[in-house]
């Protein structure tokens, strides 16, 4: 910082000068900056896009032959929005990742401030996640929770390879700074006991039964949705969405970000002006503020996550219908 005194800075006598005496003080003029700091409404700078699962499956599958998990704390395949300049967020908030364990493979325990959790692909008897000591089943389709802190890691006991999809809030995270993490001091949780009723998974058992049971979303906007937990997790909020034969979603447009995961069957999710034809396991990211719809002609069943617990609490969540 220059020496310059009260007096000094009083005395200038044009903008002219008055400009780069400020900028040896660490001021900027509001009224001359070069880009605006406020605007009426969101810039939509993430675009939306899609992922393909199979796609993904045949790179776990080479990725299976060409690394281990003991060099890799994860064999992981992270979604990168095509955002210019981003090399890890899916939206702004949320990352996803497609993730791949061998048989007779251990991925290490750890915990971290970021919360996270999994939507279970495809999975054979054996394939388990650990969650503070507790050893959940993964089985197709369902949703397994490790929150902010709790020890977590991952194991295949079965005959063939388990993948899954994990999503989690580093992103914002990273915008808000308060990350730790921490590898488990035995590295693995050698003594876990079986716990199938434990409240970090929602069994795709359950699901469909609430599912069967639950009306039509009246806003149109979701088909007929469930909620998994209240929300789920502080950040995070997961639904899953069945939409019923030849019926389409109204379209609307939210602040959260949501990424779509598709659980069963196929469809379209149009985005504004594009449009994503989608199957069983790829993923749809659809970033703050952009107008979407689904259509699933032969019925689908779509797993939503969103950062919408976040947006609200900040006092930030709208959305209208467009
Ligand atoms: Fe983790």
């Amino acid at each position: 910082m220059s020496a310059l005194s009260q007096e000094q800075m009083a005395q200038t006598a044009t903008l002219e000068q008055l400009y780069p005496k400020l900028a040896t003080v660490g001021l900027g003029a509001g009224w001359n900056k070069p880009t605006p700091s406020l605007w009426p409404t969101p810039h939509k700078t993430f675009p939306p896009a899609h992922w393909r699962y199979a796609q993904a499956k045949g790179a776990l599958d080479a990725a299976g032959r060409l690394i281990n998990v003991e060099l890799a704390e994860r064999r992981n395949l992270i979604l990168i929005n095509p955002l210019e300049g981003n090399s890890y967020a899916t939206a702004r908030t949320l990352v996803a990742a497609y993730q791949m364990i061998m048989p007779g493979e251990k991925a290490r325990s750890h915990r971290h401030t970021p919360n996270a959790l999994r939507l279970v692909l495809d999975a054979e008897p054996g394939t388990y996640t650990i969650v503070n000591g507790a050893k959940l089943p993964m089985v197709p389709n369902d949703v397994v929770l490790t929150p902010n802190w709790c020890w977590h890691g991952h194991g295949n006991d079965g005959k063939g390879c388990g993948y899954w999809l994990d999503f989690l809030d580093v992103p914002l995270v990273h915008l808000l700074d308060p990350m730790f993490f921490e590898p488990h001091p035995q590295e693995f949780e050698d003594n876990a006991q079986e716990a199938p009723q434990s409240p970090f998974i929602f069994s795709w058992a359950d699901t469909q039964r609430r599912l069967d049971a639950a009306p039509p979303d009246p806003s149109g906007r979701h088909g007929t949705c469930v909620e998994l937990g209240n929300p789920a997790l502080d950040t995070m909020a997961l639904y899953m969405m069945r939409l019923l034969p030849g019926t389409g979603t109204t379209g609307y447009r939210t602040t959260a970000n949501t990424l779509y995961a598709v659980v069963e069957g196929e469809g379209t999710t149009n985005v504004e002006d594009q449009s994503f034809a989608w199957r069983r396991g790829d993923v749809v990211v659809v970033p703050s503020w952009h107008r979407h719809v689904h259509l699933a002609p032969r019925g689908a069943v779509l797993f939503r996550v969103t950062d919408e617990p976040a947006m609200s609490r900040l006092g930030f969540l709208r959305s209208e219908a467009v």
